[in-house]
């Protein structure tokens, strides 16, 4: 039987117009833009502003552009994952939500919580029941609002993210095109280091989880720094190695955008240069779940059919994961 690959077949993005650049920041806490700039590589972020707008509002419009741009009537969509740390409620799922605002109605869909590796795993996930055969078109949304769980009175923090989303189509193919491989690892050892201390069942929110700051980002910037670095590298070079891929026919990288010093450092035990890496990190930081799949929205156009990709990702959890990708279209023709 002829072997079926899950491929993406079309890319949508969105940011919301709101830019907090660093010197907006250094007004609202204890630094600067040179110190953000070393040690992170972030000269802004995009912001959502507006009561009652969450995270689907964002995921919807990421949607609306991706069903736009490869033509696809939305009753055609059979499943909806979304990555995401930052649903717009407890429950439902976001997803649920994006697939309403998009007048998606014949899919089923969930959530999927994996911290910055939320779309890794989504993808990963979504190629699974496109292999199978039992799923034709499904959308991976991801999807993040950190605005909404960041202390703006933390300088540790507040520079570090951003808000945005991006949607990917993944559909099968018999080609040698499509998701190849996917190595994802996690470890929960490493949830005392970056975590949100209340607002779950675990501590449920009350006056004093309010009053003592509980409900934001939680993250012990050293350790994770460490353990980014180490295992996002790992399983990038353990996927290099186990397809044979070289600096010379690896295409791109695309790392989750965390600290331009982590990517940087995955590129160098990875042995391939800059130019191969998508970085957007300045212009957009952490966007958590939406990191991959917005740096995927911006270089669309340069995108080649048979490009060699390596997806990679470090989050909480701790969660990381690498995946390898051949690209399936070319991107400059979409539209
Ligand atoms: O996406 C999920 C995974 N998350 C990550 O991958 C994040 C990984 N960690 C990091 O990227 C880095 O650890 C941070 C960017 C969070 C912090 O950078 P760092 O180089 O590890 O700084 P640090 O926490 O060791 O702090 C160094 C100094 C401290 O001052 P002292 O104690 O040396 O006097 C901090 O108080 O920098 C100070 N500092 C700041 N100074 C100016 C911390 N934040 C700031 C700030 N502006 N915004």
């Amino acid at each position: 039987m002829t072997k079926i690959r899950a491929a993406i077949t079309g890319v949508g993005g969105y940011v919301p117009d709101y830019i907090l650049t660093n010197d907006e920041l250094s007004r609202m806490v204890d630094t600067t833009d040179e110190w953000i700039m070393t040690r992170i590589g972030i000269k802004e972020r995009h912001i959502l502003k507006g009561e009652g707008r969450g995270t689907s509002d964002m995921g919807a419009e990421a949607v609306k552009q991706l069903l736009e741009k490869t033509k696809t009537d939305p009753s055609e969509i059979d499943l909806i994952i979304c990555g995401v740390v930052t649903p717009d409620m407890l429950f439902p799922a976001t997803a649920n939500i994006i697939a309403d605002k998009t007048n998606i109605r014949n899919a089923f869909g969930f959530d999927m919580n994996a911290g910055c590796s939320s779309f890794l795993y989504a993808l990963t996930t979504a190629s699974k029941y496109v292999e199978s055969g039992s799923h034709k078109k499904v959308i991976v949304v991801g999807a993040d609002k950190m605005s909404a769980i960041v202390d703006y009175t933390d300088r540790a923090t507040c520079p570090i993210f951003g808000d945005g989303a991006a949607a990917v189509l993944v559909e099968p193919t018999t080609e040698d095109f499509g998701v190849v491989d996917t190595i994802l690892q996690s470890d929960g050892v490493g949830r005392i280091h970056l975590h949100q201390k209340a607002g779950g069942s675990a501590k449920p929110p009350t006056h004093e989880t309010i009053d003592a700051r509980e409900h934001y980002v939680y993250q012990e910037g050293q350790p994770v720094f460490k353990w980014a670095v180490s295992k996002m590298a790992d399983v990038s070079v353990e996927m290099m190695e186990r397809h044979n891929i070289t600096p010379e026919t690896l295409n791109w990288l695309v790392p989750h955008q965390a600290n331009m010093r982590i990517i940087e450092a995955t590129a160098n035990r990875m042995g391939i240069s800059k130019e191969q890496v998508m970085i957007n990190i300045q212009r957009y930081g952490n966007t958590t779940s939406a990191t991959l799949p917005l740096c995927l929205w911006e270089w669309e156009n340069q995108l080649r059919k048979g490009d060699n990709i390596i997806l990679a990702a470090f989050g909480a959890g701790f969660t990381w994961g690498s995946l390898y990708l051949k690209w399936a279209y070319d991107g400059d023709k979409v539209g």
